[in-house]
């Protein structure tokens, strides 16, 4: 089974790099961020409070979750509303629950077995949840870079916002964002995407 890992910061170009070398190597993609995204939805639709690991572990193991080219979540889909600034405000908080990793963790996999390999990109792809993963890259850009690219993509997100995220995501006791060491760290910074991936490509 192939698996590529691409994880990096927010902005930093994983999804755009993760869909072009999967269709330049036929691979499946999964977006792992849109998985968070969609269980603090549902938190946030059913009132549950964000500091409950517990009951937003719950919350991860009995959402139904379709995860393609829309997200589709207990049969809503929910592709937009995941990308909103009331999630991404508080999505990094319900990451960082241990109940919430593990459950996401199991259906990644599970995903990933089911397509027969991937590419997968998140932030502990390359970590935890593929460690044997056939390569890793871990992708960067100036905050500069990530910021104006996010306002590009039409994101209500602002720099500072994005900094915070970035901030929470690196420094959770669990499965906290951080090249693996066998990683190769690529900075995408002033290059376009298309040499990005033909970068990944090559190296796969
Ligand atoms: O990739 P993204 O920016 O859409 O991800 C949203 C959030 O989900 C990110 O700030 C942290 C969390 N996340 C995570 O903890 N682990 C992953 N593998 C992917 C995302």
């Amino acid at each position: 089974m192939r698996v590529i890992a691409i994880d990096g910061p927010a902005g930093s170009g994983k999804s755009t790099v993760a869909r072009g070398v999967a269709a330049a190597l036929g691979l499946a993609e999964l977006d792992t961020g849109a998985m968070y995204r969609a269980v603090t939805l549902a938190a946030l639709r059913g009132r549950v409070p964000l500091d409950d690991g517990p009951a937003l572990g719950e919350v991860a193991r009995t959402i139904r979750l379709d995860i393609g080219d829309r997200i589709v979540l207990d049969g809503d889909d929910v592709s937009e509303e995941i990308r909103g600034a009331e999630v991404s405000g508080v999505v990094s908080v319900v990451a960082a629950h241990a109940e919430v990793r593990t459950e996401m963790v199991r259906r990644q996999r599970d995903w990933v077995a089911g397509h027969g390999g991937g590419v997968v990109e998140g932030r502990d792809i390359g970590t935890v949840v593929f460690p044997d993963a056939a390569l890793k890259v871990f992708l960067t850009a100036s905050e500069e870079e990530r910021a104006r690219r996010r306002k590009v993509e039409g994101s209500d997100e602002g720099a500072a916002a994005l900094a915070r995220r970035d901030r929470l995501d690196s420094t959770r006791p669990t499965s906290p964002l951080k090249p693996a060491d066998d990683a190769v760290v690529i900075d995408s910074t002033g290059r376009t995407a298309a040499a990005v991936i033909a970068d990944v490509v090559a190296r796969a």
